[in-house]
């Protein structure tokens, strides 16, 4: 049931989003109006409402809605390459995940989603600016609860955790690689997205030189149908070029090992 202070969308019959946090008093639905508010408190997700003469659904938002209606600056990983990484680290409730380069928190969103509410994601990022955005962002979907975020180089930053997995979306993750090592627990999973072909072979070679194992590169292509009375075929949008994947584990001597 819908919750007082939760952040939904309305969905009209053209398929726009229109984005508002349930509260008391009236809520403003751009474009259509404003509702009373204690008309969407204990509805269902998904529930049909009637707005100035037309038809919306009230639709609470999961990672892929809320990674879509995110306020961008720097290229946003999305959800076909977030789904990849969240598959391939393995991400469950209680996880640990130290992620370099938050950007605007399009990835952030999906990792929070997935490790709360008792994990924790433990973001780090070097410019200001990408800090002040993804704060915004990440408390707009109320995910922040389980999510600190620190200003610093992910390259050479201390963080006195060990985590399950890590991920890096910084122009020379093979730089980090040493430094994240030692932040990871024996068997933890390692991911990178970068654009550039000379970018996945100075991370693959630093991650083979550094001991982890499992070491793979790939791209993901996706295509978009469209589905209409005349036909189905896949949409005339070009397939573009997003970035690629690396993925590893780590592997501990004896020696390292703790439990
Ligand atoms: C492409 S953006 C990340 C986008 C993010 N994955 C998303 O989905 O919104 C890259 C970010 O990495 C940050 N960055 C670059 N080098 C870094 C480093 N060494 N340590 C921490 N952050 C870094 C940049 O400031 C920028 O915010």
């Amino acid at each position: 049931m819908l919750r007082d202070g939760e952040l939904v969308y309305f969905l009209d019959e053209q398929g726009r989003r229109h984005w508002a946090k349930i509260q008391t008093g009236m809520v403003k639905v751009e474009g259509f109006g404003v509702i009373d508010g204690s008309r969407l408190v204990g509805l269902e997700s998904g529930s049909k409402l009637s707005l100035a003469g037309r038809t919306l659904w009230v639709l609470r938002p999961g990672a892929h809605e809320l990674m879509e209606s995110i306020d961008r600056g720097a290229q946003v990983i999305g959800a076909k390459d977030a789904a990849t990484i969240a598959h391939r680290l393995d991400l469950k409730c209680g996880d640990l995940v130290i992620e370099g380069g938050v950007g605007s928190g399009s990835l952030t969103t999906v990792l929070i989603n997935l490790v709360r509410p008792t994990g924790k994601v433990v973001s780090v990022e070097l410019r200001d600016e990408f800090a002040m955005r993804a704060r915004k962002n990440i408390a707009r979907t109320g995910l922040d609860g389980c999510w600190e975020l620190k200003k610093g180089d992910i390259r050479t930053v201390r963080i006195d955790l060990r985590a399950d997995a890590v991920v890096l979306d910084i122009p020379d993750p093979w730089e980090a690689v040493a430094n994240i090592g030692k932040m990871m627990k024996g068997g933890g999973r390692f991911s990178a997205f970068v654009p550039n072909m000379n970018q996945v072979e100075n991370t693959v070679k630093k991650l083979r030189s550094s001991g982890f194992v499992e070491v793979e590169a790939l791209e993901n292509i996706q295509r978009v149908m469209e589905v209409h009375p005349g036909g189905v075929r896949p949409s005339f949008d070009v397939l573009g070029h997003t970035g690629y994947l690396i993925f590893a584990r780590k592997v501990i001597d004896q020696t390292e090992a703790k439990d």
